[in-house]
């Protein structure tokens, strides 16, 4: 089910019209549907639990990075969803969200002694830890509180997945958790911390994963580790296994299904006895947003019809950082017997690589015309910058026939505002 849909030809978001809200609100802006993030949680849950059973005890702790607005976050409360942080500013919007701590991981690689305490402080489901000396850290800030902190550590698989180098995390040489043939050791070396409580192992081996192969070995692997821990005599009572699962972003995509992915995980961990932990991101956020924007200029060169739109590389940078091919359409449909011509889509930023979309098939589209840049509600607006003293564009969130401004367009005269020049 896709909550973005054509009615009398105008591309409309649940029962609202995106001519609509950009006559209201201006463009650029990310318009979401509640229902869709709804959808996909329940999408998730509901396959998990057919193919599971009620007796497990899963904890979906959605990937707040992913799309960070607290309405968002707020929903993903209102389903029971746990979340993923990785910095005292995401901790801080998923409290204000309304998640609470006993359903919150805090993963990210350089966890600062402040977020430990804070951390600490709101008394959160686990720590997933990525070095030693994080882990002598945390346990000598949670020792002065007279506290234990509850932790996973993150094991390196050194498996290759993802859809891009970027965002493949889960192999040798990045910086992220701890090498699977050092886990053991590093076990052992928590489990004499006064200030440390074992509870998990942790993995994340990358995102927009399409394919179920390298979730199996690595979920293999956790497997592993668990029964060889549990043989030390460690006491694990939770594997978080990282977000990553990929979604369609254009036609040719293809990818397992989640019944599949939740038979594999059933096969790969499921007689451990484990609260299972997931942290989905963009399976949650990415179709349920599109970023609306307005055609400033058609400008023909020699080699190329360039689309200059009022969105750039700021306000959405996923081309411009992974190559990502979002599909754009037109939010009016024009006339479908006209030939359509390929356009090159590009940002007004003074980079060549502001270029949204490489090849895009359009019928005479003109200036002032509104385009829809789909599968946006992931990594968009939390990735977004004021690059070339942009503004930060607004969020509108639509529920029904109902829509509401989630975050407001920040200007640029308020953000010179917290700027001054020294006398
Ligand atoms: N857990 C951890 C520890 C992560 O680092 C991430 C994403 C997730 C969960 C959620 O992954 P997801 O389910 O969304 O794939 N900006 C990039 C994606 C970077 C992902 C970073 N970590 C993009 O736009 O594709």
């Amino acid at each position: 089910m896709n909550s973005f849909s054509f009615n009398s030809d105008i591309l409309h978001v649940e029962n609202v019209s995106l001519v609509k809200i950009s006559k209201n609100v201006g463009t650029p802006l990310y318009v979401y549907s509640k229902k869709q993030f709804e959808n996909n949680y329940n999408l998730l849950t509901s396959s998990l639990n057919k193919t599971l059973g009620k007796k497990y005890d899963i904890l979906i702790a959605y990937s707040v990075k992913s799309n960070s607005n607290i309405a968002v976050i707020n929903i993903l409360n209102s389903l029971n969803s746990g979340a993923d942080v990785v910095s005292l500013g995401e901790l801080k919007r998923t409290l204000k969200s309304g998640i609470s701590g006993d359903r919150i991981v805090f993963s990210g690689v350089g966890k600062t002694s402040e977020e430990m305490s804070f951390a600490l402080d709101a008394n959160i489901l686990q720590f997933n830890i990525e070095s030693i000396p994080e882990l002598k850290m945390l346990s000598e800030i949670a020792s002065t509180k007279g506290k234990k902190a509850p932790i996973a550590i993150r094991i390196n698989p050194d498996i290759n997945a993802g859809g891009h180098k970027n965002i493949s995390t889960g192999f040798e040489g990045t910086k992220f958790g701890i090498d699977y043939k050092e886990a053991q050791e590093a076990y052992d070396y928590a489990s004499n911390l006064k200030g440390i409580e074992i509870v998990g192992v942790d993995i994340h081996i990358g995102s927009q994963i399409n394919d179920l192969e390298p979730f199996r070995l690595a979920y293999e692997k956790v497997s592993d580790l668990v029964f060889s821990l549990r043989d030390k005599g460690h006491n694990i009572s939770n594997i978080d296994l990282g977000g990553g699962i990929g979604i369609l972003y254009n036609d040719s995509d293809h990818i397992f299904s989640l019944t599949e992915y939740a038979a594999m995980l059933k096969q790969t961990v499921g007689d451990l006895g484990c609260k299972i932990i997931l942290e989905p991101g963009r399976l949650i956020s990415g179709n349920a947003g599109v970023l609306l924007t307005k055609i400033i200029r058609i400008k023909t060169t020699n080699k190329y019809n360039f689309l200059l739109i009022d969105a750039a590389m700021n306000d959405f940078l996923r081309p411009a950082l992974y190559e990502a091919n979002h599909d754009i359409i037109e939010v009016i449909k024009s006339d479908k017997n006209n030939n359509k011509k390929v356009y090159k889509i590009a940002g007004p930023i003074c980079e060549t690589g502001d270029v949204i979309k490489e090849n895009c098939y359009l019928t005479n589209p003109q200036e002032g015309d509104l385009l829809a840049i789909l599968c946006a509600g992931a990594y968009g607006a939390s990735m977004s910058s004021t690059y070339n003293s942009r503004s930060l564009i607004p969020e509108v969130l639509v529920s029904g026939k109902k829509m509401d401004i989630i975050r407001k367009r920040i200007s640029t005269e308020e953000l010179i505002s917290f700027e001054r020049i020294p006398e």
